[in-house]
């Protein structure tokens, strides 16, 4: 932009169908991100038009799709986008708590999820993420994560209108509602896709498709494989077109091209749709992947960044109170620019929260090699958050845990990273170890990619006979989880561990399942564990108490609150996790042994650089007190704050 802009016919455009009594308020939303939608759209797209007039009437009509959502709104939900608007920390405090699960295994339908808020509130959950509920494709469909129609619910899980009761029914529990956004593809019945098929020239422009393998050919050369072994490759041929179409995913995913400005525009009208639904918050799906460029891998490219903050910057103009979660299994270097950037003369914001897949996975790391160095580089590797903006923490989900993400750290210390990971792979898929995991996709155990298997299984519970091995793995759970809880971001527990739910095996028997072994860890709600949740004597009450306490402890320490400083500590004894959150006067300092033994940790030496090195110290999990030396007992953590 070389001269100033001239935001009038942006702003006739998006207010011509707006209410009078909001237009000052929408006015100042574009006046403030209306310069950096401008040129964002404009180098993604720019170039795809005559002149820079004809960009401008492309971006004027894309607002005025904006302002028909803004006109469209429901009240309750411009309240909250008005009250967001004046609190805009709100999702980094340190009582935000998520929950995530399929709809289906976790209560049938979405008037069954209704009937579960009282559970979800017993944790205090503050975010609901439901896996994908959109209408999917017949047959397979990777568990609903290839979606047929972006307006429509998936029949057997009910309707738009439950959707919406849903949704209202969990914000009058403080609950906000975290629903997928596909945004990378769709599945191969979804219009679009089926458009192409008929040979739709203007549809089949959605899409990356190719007459032979010269392109795909070349491509290949640099990607890599997320299911090497039930879909290898990234391309597929379909008959229908007598073409190649990129399919990063499995073949029934078409991958989304967003060289197309129409894509664009028109992926950003459905997330705006769905966001009047009710969902506050949108996962978005393989955001990784957007953008292709021959020569790379095809991910982390900076105009995927681009997207995701001209996205952005729509949600802010039109729904500024719901947040968008990036979902990029990538390694710890590239994580923190979909948080957004800030070049020190520009700063671009870009989603609200990001998984930390690299902490997640070096913790499971850790306690393999009952040595915590892996995980150390992961926390050193990790800046400071940007202004409103957190992690997601978490222990496991719906996908297999990744290790390829840690071969940057994994290489630091060792020269064989192969073996290391395949190591570590082994460990979980139960080779001489406690856990009873399985291989991800790798039927060499020399191959390194991923782990399945819920947290009960790969910490232990599934082996344990004794009740010293129940303990242990009780405390391997509890220490993953309490360093989710601590790191500085939203945790987010995975349904069933807060029950140490085991692996189910049925899915074996289910067809459009028996391929893909993450079904190994997506059971079904557990009624039984879910009653036993009060009892210790029983493995899920042991589990269940002991994290609703954590989590009772966690909401009185504002020193979690995402925002908050980490310090980490030297613990000398590399089983050791020591760090430091909150001020340095009055921080909390997170302990966690991460090996069998029992290990004295020397206060002052452990905080030589730090004025508190004398300090006394109370572990708020359980109240006792300790001065000079602390004994961490197997895999125990303790939350200790000055006296
Ligand atoms: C994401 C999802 C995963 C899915 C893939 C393709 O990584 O988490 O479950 O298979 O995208 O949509």
């Amino acid at each position: 932009m070389s001269v100033a802009l001239n935001t009038a016919p942006f702003l006739t455009a998006l207010l011509s169908n707006v209410a009078p009594g909001m237009h000052a308020s929408i006015e100042a939303r574009l006046a403030k991100h209306l310069p950096n939608l401008y040129q964002t759209l404009q180098a993604l797209y720019g170039d795809q038009f005559s002149d820079e007039q004809a960009y401008a009437t492309w971006l004027a009509e894309l607002l005025q799709v904006t302002g028909e959502a803004i006109a469209a709104r429901p009240l309750p939900l411009q309240a909250l986008d008005t009250a967001r608007s004046t609190d805009k920390n709100w999702f980094t405090k340190e009582n935000m708590l998520g929950y995530c699960c399929y709809v289906d295994r976790f209560a049938s339908d979405l008037r069954g999820v209704r009937q579960r808020i009282p559970h979800l509130q017993e944790l205090g959950v503050t975010y609901l993420h439901l896996l994908p509920f959109l209408k999917a494709r017949a047959g397979e469909n990777d568990g609903g994560f290839a979606v047929a129609d972006f307006d429509a619910i998936e029949p057997r899980l009910g309707n738009m209108a439950d959707l919406e009761e849903l949704s209202s029914a969990l914000r009058a529990a403080g609950i906000s509602l975290c629903s997928d956004f596909i945004l990378n593809h769709v599945a191969d019945d979804h219009p679009w896709a089926i458009a192409a098929k008929q040979g739709d020239p203007h549809y089949r422009d959605y899409f990356y498709h190719y007459p032979d393998r010269t392109a795909p050919d070349n491509f290949e050369k640099n990607l890599g494989q997320v299911f090497p072994q039930v879909a290898p490759g990234n391309f597929s041929f379909v008959p229908e077109l007598q073409e190649w179409v990129w399919t990063t995913f499995y073949p029934y995913q078409w991958d989304l091209n967003y060289s197309n400005p129409k894509v664009f525009a028109d992926m950003a009208a459905a997330l705006l749709r769905l966001a009047n639904r009710g969902v506050e918050a949108f996962r978005l799906d393989s955001t990784a992947f957007l953008w292709k460029r021959a020569g790379t891998k095809c991910m982390n490219q900076p105009e995927a960044h681009q997207i995701l903050q001209a996205l952005r910057s729509l949600v802010d103009i039109a729904a500024p109170g719901v947040l968008l979660k990036a979902e990029a299994i990538v390694e710890t270097a590239e994580l923190p620019a979909y948080l957004g950037s800030n070049d020190g003369t520009n700063s671009k914001q870009e989603c609200h929260l990001a998984y930390h897949s690299s902490l997640m996975a070096a913790s499971w790391v850790a306690l393999t090699e009952q040595d915590t160095s892996l995980m150390r580089h992961v926390f050193a590797g990790t800046p400071a958050l940007p202004e409103q903006s957190s992690w997601l923490t978490y222990v496991r989900c719906h996908d297999d845990i990744g290790w390829n993400v840690l071969r940057p750290e994994a290489s630091i210390e060792t020269e064989d990273v192969q073996q290391r990971l395949a190591r570590v792979s082994r460990f979980y898929s139960g080779d001489g170890s406690y856990a009873r995991g399985a291989s991800f996709q790798a039927d060499d155990p020399a191959a390194v990619h991923g782990t399945v298997g819920m947290a009960a299984a790969l910490t232990g519970f599934s082996s344990a006979h004794t009740a010293t091995e129940k303990h242990l793995a009780r405390q391997r759970l509890l220490l993953l989880y309490g360093l989710s809880f601590c790191f500085g971001g939203m945790p987010l527990i995975y349904m069933g561990d807060e029950l140490a739910q085991a692996n189910d095996e049925t899915y074996l028997q289910v067809p459009a399942q028996a391929a893909d072994n993450r079904w190994l860890h997506r059971p079904v709600w557990d009624r039984e564990l879910y009653a036993k949740r009060h009892s210790s004597l029983h493995d899920a009450g042991a589990v269940f108490n002991a994290l609703a306490h954590m989590l009772q402890q966690r909401r009185q320490l504002p020193q979690l609150a995402a925002q908050e400083a980490r310090h980490l500590l030297n613990a000398k004894d590399p089983a050791v996790l020591a760090f430091l959150r909150g001020s340095t006067d009055a921080p909390l300092l997170f302990l966690g042994n991460f090996s069998e033994n029992s290990i004295n940790l020397n206060m002052a030496e452990l905080l030589e650089n730090y004025d508190i090195s004398d300090s006394n110290w109370m572990n708020q999990l359980d109240k006792s007190e300790m001065k000079t030396t602390v004994t961490l007992q197997a895999y125990t953590q303790l939350w200790l704050v000055r006296k």
